[in-house]
């Protein structure tokens, strides 16, 4: 924050303040028509409830606050990054409160709401082949920073450490306090897999026991927007292979039934990403005679409606 100009350094920390305020605590919500079973209990970490409407609130705010604070991001530097789009929303959300401007690389087929949302905030969008989804994205954000390096403070949220960590910080301990410390399982699906690795370093602290499963799309063409499908992806370097007690797989056409299913008995409109994290959660449900198992719902439908 030393790199702002006096004034701006004042302010730039009140409003950081101001804007973690709207980060994380979400709801810890009980999911109990769409499926139940004696000595079970499953819970929904309704992640939209935050600044930008998802779980990606989380890491954008550690990594902004964080380059801020190491004096990588200042006057006259852009964000720059490669997002399917919630970790964009994030950052143009917060950036937009801090005065920061954000350029994001964005694979074309992209949802329009999320491109609308994205412009809304003021974002300056560099699209990128469809067909190469946020791979491609992510090769683009790399050549901009290399051609300017000066111009840009690049995030890089797959290699960012404080992507994660952002997880061990507020994730975890909220999750380990919801349940009064009686969380037995944690399953997450896999996208720059911050969200797993984050929460299950964050739990296995509190307790070593805690079985976390990490989610996968069942095959490489899925739809399942925000998950990688890491056999054929470029593997995220934060993501750490020994960290899932388990995987389980996950269809696409199962999580966009179980999107209806949440809807009409929950009351609950959300992603196939969060649909795909109950069906996770509901396969561990079956594996075990009792337990509290938690998951986390990314975010809501409303992005999802062409
Ligand atoms: C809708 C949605 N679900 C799940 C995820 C996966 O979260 P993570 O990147 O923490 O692995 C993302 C990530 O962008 C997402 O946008």
């Amino acid at each position: 924050m030393t790199t702002y100009t006096k004034n701006k350094t004042i302010n730039l920390q009140t409003r950081l303040t101001q804007v973690g305020q709207l980060i994380g605590n979400t709801p810890l919500y009980p999911i109990t028509n769409v499926y139940a079973k004696p000595h079970v209990q499953i819970y929904a970490k309704l992640e939209w409830q935050q600044l930008g409407g998802s779980v990606k609130a989380r890491p954008a705010f550690n990594i902004i606050k964080q380059a801020i604070i190491e004096g990588k991001l200042h006057q006259g530097k852009h964000l720059l990054d490669a997002t399917s789009g919630n970790t964009g929303i994030a950052y143009a959300s917060i950036g937009a409160a801090l005065g920061i401007p954000v350029t994001l690389c964005l694979p074309k087929n992209a949802s329009e709401q999320r491109k609308k949302i994205l412009s809304n905030l003021g974002v300056n969008i560099i699209y990128t082949s469809p067909f190469e989804g946020t791979d491609g994205a992510q090769i683009k954000a790399k050549e901009l920073f290399k051609e300017n390096p000066e111009r840009y403070f690049y995030a890089d949220q797959y290699a960012n450490q404080h992507n994660w960590q952002a997880h061990v910080e507020t994730t975890a301990p909220e999750i380990w306090l919801g349940t009064s410390g009686r969380i037995t399982h944690f399953v997450a699906g896999l996208g720059t897999t911050g969200t797993f690795v984050g929460t299950t370093r964050g739990l296995k602290k509190f307790n070593p026991n805690i079985q976390n499963i990490a989610l996968q799309p069942n095959n490489p063409m899925h739809g399942l927007e925000g998950w990688k499908h890491l056999e054929t992806a470029i593997v995220p370097k934060i993501y750490d292979e020994k960290l899932a007690d388990q995987f389980l797989e996950i269809d696409t056409l199962d999580a966009f039934d179980m999107v209806k299913k949440i809807a009409q008995t929950e009351g609950l409109l959300v992603s196939p990403s969060a649909a795909a994290n109950l069906l996770g959660a509901i396969q561990v449900a079956e594996q075990i005679e009792s337990g509290i198992i938690v998951t986390t719902f990314a975010d809501d439908a409303s992005k999802y409606q062409e």
